[in-house]
């Protein structure tokens, strides 16, 4: 069934010119670009993109670095886009990350991690909004 997600290459992903080695996998594998932009991070949107996290001890430092400089914010859709992404991304922490995967092969970091992808139907949607709410 085609899904959109909503994916970001974080400020390390742009700083270290990482953008088109990593959405020439996403291409490669068949899903379809149907939204991007380049974007810088106030703390406001930071606070509602990741609410689930604003509590955790580790977020100060999170929302630090996703403002710290432009990101690609971009929709892809495709067959089961939203798990098919999740898995070409890689795990959260990319020291753990598969060989193969974004984080597997380019980060170190649990934070430094390059990607953000929507992790279920539910936040696709809502982050589809708050990214794009002019589409
Ligand atoms: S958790 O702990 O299971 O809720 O975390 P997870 O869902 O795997 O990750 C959510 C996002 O938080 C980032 N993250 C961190 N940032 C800084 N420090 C620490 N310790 C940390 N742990 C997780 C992680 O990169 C995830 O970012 P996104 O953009 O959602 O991929």
């Amino acid at each position: 069934m085609s899904e959109k997600t909503l994916v970001l290459v974080k400020p390390d992903g742009v700083r270290r010119g990482l953008v088109g080695q990593i959405l020439s996998r996403f291409e490669a594998k068949g899903f379809t670009i149907e939204a991007m932009k380049l974007q810088t991070v106030d703390k406001q949107l930071a606070d509602q993109h990741y609410a689930e996290h604003v509590e955790k001890g580790w977020y100060p430092e999170l929302r630090e670095f996703i403002t710290s400089g432009p990101l690609v914010a971009l929709i892809l859709s495709g067959d089961e886009a939203i798990t098919v992404v999740r898995g070409i991304v890689g795990a959260t922490d990319g020291r753990k990350a598969a060989p193969g995967t974004v984080r597997g092969d380019f980060s170190l970091s649990n934070q430094e991690n390059l990607i953000h992808a929507s992790d279920s139907p539910e936040s696709a949607a809502r982050e589809i909004a708050l990214w794009f709410p002019e589409l």
